[in-house]
């Protein structure tokens, strides 16, 4: 039916005779000439209709966008002054000699809009997969799966799969269930990762694995999370977390030269969690944006003013300043929507000092807090910060959880508003995190990562006396801010498996029923072992400058998690229902149509 994509034909062609198929573009008519743009994935193409065949001609009249056209014709020069330097095809077009309409099409309810409404893109995905921008984001998405998978095949990973249907897998989010009918009254879980599975494949000795598995997560959606997502997950045996990191970063490094053409630091720099807590506010640090926290508790202990003086003297609070250098030109009303801003991660204000004559001491600085300070709390502030003229500071004093969240997305806000942000790539491992989280409404502890994460020591004695304070072998990989990937060593030892299960809370019968067939096998010869997944829609999202995680992904879920397209989730039949052994609590709300 064809010899050439659209896109593919250039001057080379110049003077054969050509078949292409594809999609009207665009159709103009010009003095008695029709132009018509085809379009395949691969590009566009001129097709040029003269009148001399009248009956052709006439055909070509009545095409309309989006038809499903097959053309024959010679490739020409175009005539001097109508190239067209955008196109791959730009300096060619093709004088039609056949036409054959293979289908007609009605007008399409978007037409390569990438401003429709994204429920309509949505809706209609099939049309919006046409947009060129679309296309070549789901060729990157294959560029990049094919690098990956060439540079772990060179280095003897096997790729396995796992199952779809199986057990709950602790990764802290809701599970999606699939009902058994052979086994009426029980539930499948849809992973949440394969964690458990590539452990047992090490547990087989299969050594180096990998996959790029779905794994589905019932969870809050933003624009960088879906409940369907794609990891590429990875685990190895006999190696510590350095080799791990080290194997890894030479898979994103070779992962952005070949696909993006763009060099990443050899090595990653290294942070811990409390570092980047303590100067970023979050444990995913976007280090484009030149802007840090600064402890200050120090000096304000002893203020008279409480706002600043209660969390400075509260061992679970801070007392923060970040400061925006120039930024003292920032009117009340944008200083007011900084406030709502940092109010939405529970800040109860954001207390703030204009500099504009720091030689002038306490005179060159504008605030509403300055009555409250003493001399030796500004000038220790102006000192610690390096005031300049001009600079405008902004404080945070809360529990410490408050002052991180608040003031760490305020400094990504400032960044991105200010136009802070250095362009290019600054990845960064975090590393050292700690092994719990301390839930002081529920007095329990939960895994910051899972539960078969290894701690940093070695002996579950150790772990049980002082589990607050203890790291884990846990490493993060954060990309211009968004974490792309997470892995640890793993346990390898019952005793030690068995002591987090207890800091965690689960009891011995718990643990047997949920996890019972991993401590089985921890007992037959488990390998030291260690893994990551990366997740490979947001490394797309970032490579492809895509501002959400579903221009990615072809079929995408809503906030909301449904399916536009095919309307997914929907009701079953009663007969699924009763095979199925459930009966609904309330029978849904019947949907108006
Ligand atoms: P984790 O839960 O950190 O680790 O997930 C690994 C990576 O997957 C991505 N990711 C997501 N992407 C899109 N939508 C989501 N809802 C979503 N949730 C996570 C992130 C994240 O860094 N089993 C462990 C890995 C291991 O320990 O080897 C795990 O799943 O980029
Ligand atoms: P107030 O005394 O409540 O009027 O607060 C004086 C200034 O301190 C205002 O600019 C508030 O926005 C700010 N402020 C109040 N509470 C906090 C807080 N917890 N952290 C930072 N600034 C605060």
């Amino acid at each position: 039916m064809r010899t050439h994509y659209c896109g593919d034909i250039n001057t080379a062609a110049v003077g054969t005779e050509v078949s292409v198929a594809g999609w009207v573009h665009r159709r103009r008519d010009h003095g008695g000439v029709i132009f018509i743009d085809l379009r395949d994935r691969e590009g566009l193409l001129q097709v040029v209709f003269d009148p001399d065949q009248p009956e052709m001609f006439a055909e070509a009249e009545r095409v309309r966008g989006e038809y499903v056209l097959a053309v024959t014709g010679t490739v020409r020069p175009r005539p001097e002054g109508t190239v067209n330097t955008k196109l791959a095809s730009g300096e060619v077009e093709v004088l039609a000699a056949r036409l054959e309409v293979l289908n007609p099409a009605e007008t399409p309810p978007i037409h390569h809009d990438e401003h429709a409404h994204e429920d309509l893109r949505l809706r209609y995905r099939y049309l919006d997969l046409r947009r060129e921008e679309m296309t070549q984001r789901m060729q990157l998405r294959h560029q990049v799966t094919r690098t990956l998978r060439s540079f772990l095949d060179e280095r003897g990973f096997i790729d396995i799969e796992t199952p779809m249907l199986t057990r709950t897998t602790p990764e802290g989010a809701r599970d999606y269930i699939v009902p058994s009918r052979t086994h009426p009254g029980e539930f499948f879980a849809l992973p949440q990762s394969p964690q458990l599975f590539k452990q047992l494949l090490m547990m087989s000795g299969f050594d180096r694995y990998y996959q790029i598995a779905r794994c589905f997560r019932d969870e809050d959606l933003r624009a960088d999370r879906q409940p369907e997502f794609t990891q590429l997950d990875i685990e190895v045996s006999f190696m510590d977390e350095d080799a791990i990191m080290t194997l890894m970063e030479g898979l994103i490094r070779e992962l952005f030269r070949e696909v993006l053409q763009q060099e990443l630091p050899d090595p990653f720099p290294r942070m811990s969690y409390a570092e980047s807590v303590d100067r970023f506010g979050i444990d995913r640090p976007d280090l484009r944006i030149p802007l840090e926290l600064v402890e200050i508790s120090d000096l304000l202990q002893a203020v008279e003013f409480k706002v600043f003086a209660g969390p400075a003297t509260d061992p679970e609070g801070r007392v923060a300043a970040l400061k925006l250098p120039g930024g003292a030109g920032l009117s009340r009303k944008a200083i007011d929507d900084y406030t709502d801003f940092v109010g939405r991660y529970g800040a109860k204000g954001l207390a703030y000092i204009k500099v504009n004559e720091v030689a002038k001491g306490r005179e060159g600085l504008q605030s509403p807090i300055l009555k409250f300070l003493p001399d030796d709390a500004v000038s220790g502030i102006v000192e610690r910060l390096a005031l300049a003229d001009g600079d405008l500071v902004f404080f945070g004093a809360d529990k410490a959880k408050v002052v991180n969240d608040s003031l760490g997305a305020l400094r990504v806000q400032l960044g991105h508003d200010q136009g802070l942000v250095a362009a290019g790539w600054r990845p960064v491992w975090v590393v050292d995190f700690p092994m719990f989280d301390w839930d002081p409404a529920e007095k329990r502890f939960s895994a910051l990562h899972h539960p078969f994460t290894a701690p940093s020591v070695d002996d579950p004695v150790d772990l049980e006396s002082a589990p607050v304070n203890a790291l884990s072998r846990a490493y993060d990989l954060v990309l211009n801010g968004s974490e792309v990937g997470g892995g640890s060593i793993r346990i390898h030892r019952e005793a030690m498996q068995a002591a987090v299960f207890r800091i965690l809370g689960i009891d011995e019968e718990e643990a047997e029923s949920k996890f019972g067939f991993l401590l089985r096998a921890l007992r037959y010869g488990c390998p030291p072992h260690g893994g990551i997944a990366f997740g490979l829609d947001r490394l797309v999202m970032l490579m492809a400058g895509a501002a959400s995680i579903r221009d990615v992904i072809a079929f995408p879920k809503t906030q909301s998690a449904s399916c536009l397209l095919t309307e997914a989730p929907g009701p079953v039949s009663q007969a699924q229902l009763r095979e199925t052994g459930i009966r609904l609590r309330k029978p849904p709300e019947p949907t108006a149509s």
